[in-house]
């Protein structure tokens, strides 16, 4: 293959070989343009859709990608090379409309089930291959530190042996066998410390030491190397020593590809070159230089291609460096398969976009039971049940981030053409007649049910859209005090209030956790409701149905400041790990509620 890989490079013109290296997005080029300038991936960012609109149908997806690898295969070169088309199927292809999402990978931490994650990342191959789509921008590795970063929902935990234990149960289903018709390219992403910026500032910089940056933020690319990740995706952040990562040749090169081996091939991040002091959107020396091989440069990437050729020929960047990068890019395509496949040939149908079981099973799993007094949960399925909160009905406030566009902000229920919101489960197992749904608890009698849902949480937000930036505090009331609003008017009846978080990232909750019997973390469970109820209510015998599973990936805070306990004395309300089960209740008490609004010191 080697061989093979150097005889290809060696016919290739400069145009050709930096058009191999370039990545674009599809709603900035045509598959004719993609053919005339040789290029070798796209890409369809978060808000990118064939047809540049939302809600592209399944046959818009698989003939947008048909004509894109045609289009490859028909240049003049000697040798054809075949696309590689990536996509950010971060908890499932949640840009389709009609795929399965799953619980995003916070959730999946809760579950501590390696062998679940597997599945879910081979779900996710066949998920995205059957829309003509070979790579996938996931799983992201990073090990949160502060969950004041925007995208904490992205980790699996705070705990590295987590993160790289379940990083490379999702790379080894992903991939599965390579070059398989049920395979897609996995990215170990963001390369490295993008999860321990200062204060959680989303593209920040991560002060860890060395130590830390090894202890902490380089396990999951241990656990994701070793499963065989064939694409390193660099992160916005910088660190300490080395400054912006996209122009971090010591821990690109040096590190990543000479001490640890990688020889698959490092993609930068969106327009992530321009960070890069000195660099702009359409050229950056430096960062080719440090190790960056494939750049996503997605609208200016005709003049990237002129000036990094430019830059090749002036011999600011050495041919030998493209000549590594386009090796290393024709090396992943070939181990992938993509040089023998028959573009005509269909890989899967749009049922393989529906993963309904698996993805409900992940969500019963992935749920922590922080409370439990009296032991009000589990239901029986004939209590009379009224559902209160915003987020009961909402598969928008359930999947969160990266669902049908980047931020799931615009999203309406029918706009899913799949899943079941937490109400529909509930009305499922406790008979619709049994349930009222009042959002606001405006109208309802409480003293005539037996029990109260209140489902409640974070809007979706993505990247540095979730950011709670310091110094506010990172209270759920003060974020989103339609939520306490809603408790205190269901409190107080003589009924068991079940309140149910929805949300990115534990949260300071003591004030709602105090008007509640019961309070359960559900994560974002992505498009299966119905795995709430699942686990909330009896079986029809009465018996317990599911017991809970889930334990605490992130240590969860006890004063509406503590976004971090990296620091000794940082005392949690529940540490990592923590998590009842219906086997083993546990009273608690009133929590401490501090009076006046806290300016936050960390
Ligand atoms: C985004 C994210 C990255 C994603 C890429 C393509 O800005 O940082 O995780 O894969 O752009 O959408």
């Amino acid at each position: 293959m080697e061989a093979r890989i150097r005889e290809i490079v060696d016919g290739m013109t400069i145009e050709q070989k930096v058009g191999q290296m370039t990545q674009a997005d599809i709603r900035k080029i045509t598959p004719e343009e993609v053919r005339r300038f040789y290029i070798g991936s796209v890409l369809n960012g978060g808000n990118t859709q064939p047809g540049d609109a939302p809600g592209a149908s399944f046959a818009q997806w698989r003939a947008a990608t048909r004509a894109y690898h045609d289009a490859a295969l028909a240049t003049d070169m000697a040798v054809k090379i075949p696309l590689i088309w990536g996509t950010d199927a971060v908890h499932g292809h949640g840009i389709v409309a009609g795929a399965t999402v799953f619980p995003h990978n916070m959730g999946l931490g809760a579950t501590h089930d390696a062998e679940l994650v597997r599945e879910i990342g081979a779900a996710t191959a066949k998920q995205v291959r059957a829309t003509g789509i070979d790579w996938v921008f996931a799983p992201t590795l990073a090990v949160v530190q502060n969950t004041r970063w925007g995208r904490s929902y992205e980790s699996f935990s705070s705990d590295p042996a987590v993160v790289r234990e379940l990083g490379a149960a999702y790379v080894e289903g992903l991939q599965g066998t390579l070059g398989s018709d049920t395979s897609a390219v996995a990215t170990a992403k963001h390369f490295i410390g993008d999860g321990g910026t200062d204060r959680g500032l989303d593209r920040g910089v991560n002060a860890s030491s060395t130590v830390d940056l090894i202890a902490i933020h380089a396990q999951g690319y241990v656990g994701a190397l070793d499963a065989g990740a064939q694409t390193v995706m660099a992160s916005y952040s910088s660190t300490r020593d080395y400054g912006k990562m996209h122009g971090a040749g010591t821990l690109l090169t040096d590190v990543l590809k000479k001490r640890m081996g990688f020889d698959g091939f490092i993609v930068s991040d969106w327009n992530g070159i321009a960070e890069v002091p000195g660099c702009e959107r359409d050229h950056c020396a430096a960062a080719i230089n440090a190790g960056i091989d494939m750049v996503m440069v997605p609208e200016k990437w005709e003049k990237f291609i002129k000036k990094t050729a430019r830059a090749v020929r002036m011999g600011d960047i050495p041919m030998a460096r493209i000549d590594d990068a386009v090796t290393r890019i024709l090396r992943v395509k070939m181990r992938a398969g993509l040089f023998e496949r028959d573009p005509d040939a269909v890989v899967g149908d749009a049922q393989d976009l529906l993963a309904r079981d698996l993805a409900r099973r992940a969500v019963r799993e992935s749920l922590v039971l922080l409370k439990n007094n009296g032991a009000v949960l589990p239901l029986r399925r004939d209590a009379r049940i009224l559902v209160v909160g915003k987020s009961a009905n909402s598969l928008r406030n359930q999947s969160g981030g990266w669902t049908l566009n980047w931020q799931g902000m615009k999203n309406h229920n029918a706009d899913f053409l799949t899943g079941d919101t937490l109400l529909a489960g509930i009305r499922e197992v406790a008979g619709a007649a049994n349930v009222v749904f009042d959002k606001t608890a405006a109208k309802a009698n409480v003293a005539s049910f037996d029990a109260v849902i209140a489902v409640v949480g974070e809007l979706p937000y993505a990247e540095m859209k979730g950011d709670i930036l310091f110094p506010a505090p990172l209270s759920e009331s003060r974020l989103y005090p339609e939520d306490l609003q809603v408790l205190r008017k269901v409190a107080g009846h003589g009924k068991p209030v079940i309140t149910v978080l929805v949300s990115g990232r534990p949260l300071y909750v003591n004030d709602l956790m105090n008007l509640s019997d019961a309070f359960v973390a559900a994560w974002l469970p992505g498009t299966e409701g119905k795995g709430v109820a699942d686990v909330l209510f009896r079986d029809a015998h009465g018996a317990i149905a599911h017991d809970f599973h889930g334990r605490l990936g992130f240590a969860w805070p006890n004063t509406p400041c503590q976004a971090s306990f990296a620091k000794a004395g940082d005392t949690p309300l529940f540490a990592l790990g923590y998590g009842l089960k219906y086997t083993n209740p546990k009273q608690l008490g009133p929590l401490a509620t501090p009076a006046a609004p806290p300016v936050c010191t960390q």
